[in-house]
C-alpha cells in the first residue's frame, strides 16, 4: 500500500471488532511513528498503552469520557499520547510538542493501515485523571486518548453512532485553507 492509498483509506471508525491486535505489530507501529520529525528532534511524545484484559487498559479506559467510553468498549488496544512540555537539552519550552505528537501518531496512524488496523483518536478523557492513574510526572501532560484495532460491525453501536459510522466525512476545499499572498486569499 503506498501513503495514497494509506490516506484515502484512514478514517476514524468507532465500531471496533474485539479480535486483539498482534503486541509485535502495535510494537512495530510504535516505532514507525517514532520516526516523525519533531522539533530539534526532542522525539516528545511518550505513548500509555493498555491491551484490552489488562491493567492498564482499564485505567486508560478510566480517564475517557462517558461518550467514548460508550463505543470504546470493544476496541482492544487503548492508548493515551502525552508530551513533555520542555525541551530535555534546556528545559526551556517547546512550543511545538503537541504538534510533534501528533505527527507520530499520524505516522503511527497511516502504517496501521497496511494491516488494515484503524486508530481513532480521542480528546473526550481527563489528563487530570490519567496524571493521578498512571503517575504521570509533572514536566509531562497527556494530551489524547487514542482507540486501535480492525473495524467492527456498527450495529454493535448505539443507534445515534452507528447512524454516524462512515468512512467518509466532509473535508474543506483548499481554497478554505490554504492562502497566497495575503490573509484570506484562496490559493489559485
Ligand atoms: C485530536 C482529536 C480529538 C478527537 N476527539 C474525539 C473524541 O473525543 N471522540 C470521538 O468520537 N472522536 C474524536 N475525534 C475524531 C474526529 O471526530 C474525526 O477525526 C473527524 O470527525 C474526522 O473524521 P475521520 O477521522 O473519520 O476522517 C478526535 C480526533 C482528533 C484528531
Amino acid at each position: 500500500m503506498n501513503v495514497r492509498e494509506a490516506i484515502e483509506k484512514r478514517w476514524s471508525p468507532r465500531a471496533f471488532s474485539d479480535e486483539q491486535v498482534d503486541r509485535k505489530i502495535v510494537k512495530e507501529l510504535f516505532k514507525l511513528g517514532g520516526k516523525a520529525p519533531s522539533a530539534f528532534n526532542e522525539q516528545p511524545w511518550t505513548y500509555l498503552v493498555g491491551f484490552k484484559g489488562d491493567k492498564s487498559y482499564d485505567l486508560i479506559f478510566e480517564s475517557l469520557g462517558e461518550f467514548n467510553q460508550n463505543w470504546t468498549k470493544t476496541a482492544p488496544v487503548l492508548m493515551i499520547g502525552v508530551v513533555r512540555k520542555a525541551f530535555n537539552k534546556n528545559s526551556t519550552p517547546n512550543a511545538h510538542d503537541r504538534h510533534d505528537l501528533g505527527q507520530a501518531t499520524a505516522y503511527m496512524t497511516l502504517a496501521a493501515l497496511e494491516h488494515d488496523i484503524y486508530l481513532h483518536q480521542m480528546g473526550g478523557f481527563s489528563a487530570d485523571k490519567a496524571r493521578e492513574l498512571f503517575d504521570i510526572p509533572e514536566e509531562f501532560e497527556a494530551v489524547t486518548a487514542i482507540a486501535m484495532g480492525y473495524v467492527g460491525d456498527k450495529n454493535q453501536l448505539p443507534k445515534d453512532l452507528a447512524e454516524q459510522e462512515s468512512p467518509e466525512s466532509p473535508r474543506k476545499a483548499i481554497e478554505e485553507f490554504v492562502f497566497e499572498e495575503k490573509w484570506n486569499q484562496a490559493i489559485k
